[in-house]
Parts: structure tokens; sequence; C-alpha cells
């Protein structure tokens, strides 16, 4: 197996502790960054400390980077008349300026990767769904998933972008939406696959994505989340249209045939 090299902001909690312990490999070098990262610094991982929000620079990369994974992100969940500037403006800084100044601080190690490097961003469900009490997260999120598309234009064939949009993922993050039972219950029912997302669920995709065999995709922004964006279509009353389609010939006839009598 070749080795790489793969920088992780944001490796130290939830999904994206778990794509780090994916990725660990005698022949792979970590770079993992976070706020509270400490401790770890081998010969194959380097945790460092960086605090997205305060554009810290990034010092240690190494001289080529394989592969890019932008974690830090946030869960504004309020009625729009609710959110002020000021949830806005930080689900912006966190969820997309950040991770604005890291690609950009990246860009000229991704392009020096051998064979081609891949970027994996975050996005959420909420974006394409269309969910209450998102406008702000869902904003934020929105403009990873344009940036995303745009990267991958701009930026092929030598770097793919690519990103994840979950659903409701058993993390740090959520805790607050996930701790009572009835709480959890309820959100796994709203999944036609009946139960909230693992870290390993989405992690999974991510370190696919990262991987050669992901060599032909980029520009997609891949909904892991338990069927949830499906479940509109899911629920769509498709029969229902069709018998109003059928209906409708009929409906023309019998209105014709009211306008005759009338006349
Ligand atoms: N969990 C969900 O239900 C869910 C659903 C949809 C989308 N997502 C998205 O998935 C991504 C990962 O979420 P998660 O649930 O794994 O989150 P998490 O458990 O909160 O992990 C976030 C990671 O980012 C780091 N981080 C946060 N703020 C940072 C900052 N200012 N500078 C540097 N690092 C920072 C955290 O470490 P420190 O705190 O030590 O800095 C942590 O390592 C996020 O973008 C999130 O929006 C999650």
């Amino acid at each position: 197996m070749s080795s790489k090299s793969y920088l992780i902001i944001g490796g130290t909690s939830g999904i994206g502790e778990c794509i780090v312990e994916k990725l660990k490999t005698p022949e792979n070098t970590l770079y993992v960054g976070s706020r509270s990262a400490v401790g770890v610094f081998n010969k194959n991982i380097k945790n460092f400390k960086v605090d997205v929000n305060k554009k810290s620079q990034l010092d240690l990369l190494p001289d080529e980077l394989d592969g890019l994974v932008y974690c830090p992100g946030t869960v504004t969940l309020r009625p729009f008349q609710s959110l002020r500037e000021e949830h806005f403006r930080h689900d912006m800084e966190i969820n997309y300026f950040g991770a604005l100044s890291v690609l950009k601080q990246a860009l000229p190690y991704l392009k020096k990767s051998a064979n081609g490097a891949s970027v994996v961003l975050f996005s959420t469900v909420a974006v394409q769904l269309g969910m209450p009490y998102h406008a702000s997260i869902a904003g934020a999120k929105g403009a990873i998933e344009g940036l995303t598309r745009s990267l991958a234009a701009e930026w092929a064939p030598k770097i793919r972008v690519n990103a994840v949009a979950p659903s409701l993922t058993d993390t740090p993050l959520s805790q607050h939406l996930l701790n009572t039972d009835q709480k959890r219950q309820n959100s796994a029912e709203r999944h036609p696959l009946k139960r909230v997302g693992k870290p390993e669920d989405i992690a999974e995709m991510v370190v696919y994505l990262l991987s050669d065999k992901a060599s032909w995709i980029t520009g997609q922004i891949l909904a892991i989340d338990g069927g949830e964006k499906g479940r509109q279509i899911g629920q769509t009353d498709w029969q229902g249209i069709f018998d109003r389609i059928d209906a409708m010939p009929m409906r023309r006839a019998e209105m014709g045939e009211k306008a005759r009598e009338e006349k």
C-alpha cells in the first residue's frame, strides 16, 4: 500500500476522530488539528492545536498532501425570528470561512500530491431537504456546497473536491438532540432506515472519497442520511398523483358538459 499524507482538521471528536482511526495505518502520516488537540506526535500522527476561527497558521504541513478533510461545524437550530445576525455570522465563520482559510493554506501542498489529491468538506442533509429551524446552518453549509462544486471544476484534474451531507449523527456535536430516549426514538423514526447515524457511517464514505477508488468522483454532495433526503420522495403520494392525472380528461369532459348545460 502506498504511503499518503492527510490533513484532518477537527479530527479529535465525533466523525473526524473516526476518520483518523480509519486512516491510521503504518503507511499513512496524519496531521490532525483542533483547538483541543494535544499529545500524540510521532512518525505517523502529528496532533497540533489550531483554531480555525482565529485564522491560525498551519505551520507544520508536509511537502505534499494527498488529502484534506475539514470537519469543524455547528448545529444551530432556531426559528428564523429568534436567529440573530451573530448566529448567522458564527455559523459562517466556523463552517465556511474556517474551511476557506484551511483550503487556502493547504492548496500549495495538495497541488504537489504525486497521484492527485482529494478534499472532503461537510454539508448537512438540511441544505437539500429544507428543514424548519435550519436557516442559519443550512445557509452556511449551502455555501460549502457551492464552494465544493466550484473548486471541483477549478482544481480538476489534479485535485478532487467532494462534500458529504450527513443527517443526524450521534456525536458530541449533536448530543443536545439525542439526550433523552424520547428524542433518540423520534429522531430514529423519521429516518426510513429507523436509526440515527453513527460516526462510522459517515467516516466510511469520507475514507472512500479520499482513496484512489474514488478517482473518478468530484464535485459531488453525497447524502449519508439513513434515507432522510429520499423521505420526501418516499412520502409523496404518487398513486394519488397518477389517479388525479387519469381523472383529468374525465374532469375536463365533466366541466365541458356542465358548461354546455349552463348555456
Ligand atoms: N453530528 C451531526 O448530527 C451532523 C449532522 C450534519 C452535519 N454534520 C457535520 O459534520 C461535521 C462533523 O461533525 P461532528 O458531529 O463530528 O462534530 P464534533 O463532534 O463537534 O467534532 C468537531 C471537530 O472539529 C473541531 N473544531 C471545532 N471548532 C473548531 C475550531 N474553531 N478550530 C479547530 N477545530 C475545531 C473539534 O475539536 P475542538 O472542539 O477541540 O476544537 C472537533 O475535533 C461538522 O461539519 C458538522 O456540521 C454533523
